[in-house]
This record gives C-alpha cells, structure tokens and sequence, in this order.
C-alpha cells in the first residue's frame, strides 16, 4: 500500500481547529483511495515558543525533513501577545521564514477562485464579479525585502536607522519566471507581470529577466503593470486576470486583497513550493480573537489540502473531488459565522459541522 508521510504543523489561533477538519478529509481521501497517511503533528509557531523555547523546535525540523509534504496551519498571536516574545523568536521570524528558507519555497501559488453561485462573499457588485472570480497569484517566496540584508543602529547624527534591502540575482527570478509561464500555459495563455520599475532597480532587473525568459513561451502573451495599478484593477475589474507573478512583498500585499476581493482570506490556500519539499498553508494568519470559538471557516486548510494532493501527490482528480465538495457544501447555504453576511440567508453552522459536511460531499464522489 502506497504510504505518505505527512508533517501537520497545527500552529496557532485557529490553526488546530482548522486542522482539525483537514485531517478529517485526510482520513477519507486514505481510506477511499487505498492509501495511507502517516500523519505527524510538530509544534510550530508562538506555542512551539512557549511549550518547548523555539517556534521552530528542532524535533519540528526533524519531521518536517523526513515528511513527503508539509501541511502548516496559520501562526502568529495578536499584536500584544507576540511582545512577550523576542523579536527574533516571533512565529513570523522564528519559525515561518525559517521554514520557507529551508525548503528553498520559492514558488508560492495562491488562487483567487470563487465561482458565481458564491459571489455573494464578495464585497464586489455582481456586474464586476460577472461569472466568477478566476486567477492564480504567482508570488516568489523567498527572496526580495523578506531575506534582505538588514542592519539596525545608531547613524552618525545618533539617530536610531533601519535599512533593509530587496535583492533578487537573475537565477532566482528566472526559475519564478519558469513556474509562471508554465503555470500561462497550462491555463490561459495570459500572463501579468507586476513590478514597479518606475522607481525600483529591482524590478528593471525583474523585468528584464522576464523578457529573456518569456522568449521560450512564444505563446504566452505578458501584460506588464506597475502593482499600484495592480492594486486598483484587482478592485475594477478582476476577470482580465488569469495568471500573475510578483516579488514577495507584492505578492504578500496583493494576495490579501485577493482574498478581500473574494470576501476573506478564509477563501484562501496557498502551496510554497521548493526544488525538494513543499508545504501548504492558508494565506491568512491565525485570527486569535475567533480561537476556540468553532466559527472559523476550514476552507483554506481543506483547499491546501486539494493543493497537496495535486501538487505533491499527483493525486488531481482527487484534489477537484475536495475543491467541489466543499464548494457544494457552500451552494447548499451553509457557511461559519466568519464568512457570514449579516442580513443572509445563510444556514450557519460550526467549523466541525463544516468538515464534516465536506467529507459527506467527498464521500459521494466517485474515486
Ligand atoms: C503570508 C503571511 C506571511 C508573509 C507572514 C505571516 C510572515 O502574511 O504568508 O502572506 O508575510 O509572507
Ligand atoms: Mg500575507
């Protein structure tokens, strides 16, 4: 029997609820297609600090190495709470980044998807969601301003001074580059580069790289647009995108006005691929005032776990299985008080009844 090891790294907040739900359908894609999850939870993130001193602990690293993939729920703690720990050891710094650095993830995807019968999430008029909201966010993972040079001090006037820089060689934009016009090819054909080479250096190198590569993909057509128009069109009219690709500060910035266009970030998985380990992530963070409470919509940790299953298990009719299963669950009307419209007529129900409806759905599929 085909056995995968699978590293869960619950995180915080919500994380082990959410969690919780993606092991649920874990079990069921297992059983149904006659394979085995070797599941393993490591400690990761603010509790990872408090319980063992290291967001990142050395036996999280271990299993994380050993996994097939890694499936990571949101971390982080409210503003106030992350100041009882170091800087350095904040989940962000102390373990994420950590992570994304060791796996060499530098391929993040992120889709933006929410079919019509959904658009009612959507702060967007219906005119400008039209038939759906439909594109990927390409956003590079581990270069630019996140993995910088830094350096903090006192300047020669005795003024406290950060500087951090964004840096990026033509190799690490070249194999971004690659996964986005594969990732064109495969879809529509359309590619939007987003870079603000009106003021930075970085993205005249970006661009050009992007030029240099694209001569492979004749037919993939690129549309360059500085991310502050970026910004705005993401608002008016999103249908032109199909698929785009950034640096790391773009991405983190567009991405979660991606998900505001969808109506939450709760609407969006996320894959950080790297030469030879991915992981798979929820693009929000860990929304501790809604812990513990079983009104967190799963949908991003299911949608990570769809993405897994695709990405790193070749598993992709399966992967659709759990994209539609749960988009059905939504169709029928059900929803978690965090995506809930007030006014709607929405049947509200908890984060585990949520799973559990998925896996219902999931069960009616054909395998
Ligand atoms: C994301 C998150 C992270 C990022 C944080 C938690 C460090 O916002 O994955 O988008 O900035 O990359
Ligand atoms: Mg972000």
């Amino acid at each position: 029997m085909t056995a995968y090891k699978i590293a869960l790294l619950d995180g915080d907040g919500i994380g082990p609820e959410i969690m919780t739900e993606a092991v649920k359908i874990l079990d069921l894609v297992a059983s149904r297609n006659n394979i085995e999850f070797d599941l393993r939870h490591g400690a990761f993130g603010a509790n990872a600090y408090f319980a063992h001193g290291h967001a990142f602990p050395d036996a999280t690293k271990k299993l994380c190495d050993e996994a097939d993939a890694i499936l990571k729920g949101p971390i982080g703690l409210s503003h106030e709470a992350s100041r009882k720990i170091p800087v350095d050891m904040q989940p962000e710094r102390g373990a994420l980044l950590p992570l994304r650095r060791r796996y060499n993830t530098f391929a993040n995807f992120r889709p933006v998807y929410l079919p019509q019968g959904l658009a009612h999430f959507s702060p967007l008029k219906p005119e400008i969601i039209g038939d759906g909201i439909d594109f990927i966010i390409i956003r590079e993972l581990v270069g630019g301003l996140y993995f910088g040079k830094k350096e903090t001090g006192i300047n020669a006037q005795g003024r406290r001074f950060v500087s951090e820089s964004l840096e990026y060689d033509e190799d690490q934009i070249a194999r971004i580059a690659r996964v986005a016009f594969d990732t064109a090819k495969k879809r529509k054909g359309l590619l939007h580069n987003i870079h603000k080479s009106n003021v930075l250096k970085s993205s005249v190198l970006w661009n050009e790289v992007m030029v240099e590569v694209g001569q492979d993909y004749p037919d993939v057509e690129v549309v360059n647009i500085l991310v502050d128009a970026a910004a705005t069109y993401l608002c008016l009219n999103p249908g032109q995108f199909d698929v785009m690709v950034m640096e790391n500060m773009f991405g983190d910035i567009l991405s979660d006005q991606a998900g505001g266009i969808l109506g939450s970030l709760g609407l969006m998985p996320s894959a950080c691929i790297g030469p030879d380990k991915a992981y798979y992530e929820p693009s929000h963070g860990s929304a501790p005032d809604i812990a513990d409470q079983n009104v967190a919509n799963p949908y991003s940790m299911i949608g990570s776990v769809a993405m897994m299953l695709e990405m790193s298990l070749g598993m992709e009719a399966e992967a659709q299985n759990v994209w539609h299963a749960m988009q059905s669950v939504f169709t029928q009307g059900y929803t978690t008080a965090d995506l809930a419209k007030p006014g709607a007529q929405n049947k509200m129900i908890g984060t585990d009844a949520f799973g559990d409806l998925v896996v219902e759905e999931l069960a009616k599929a054909p395998v």
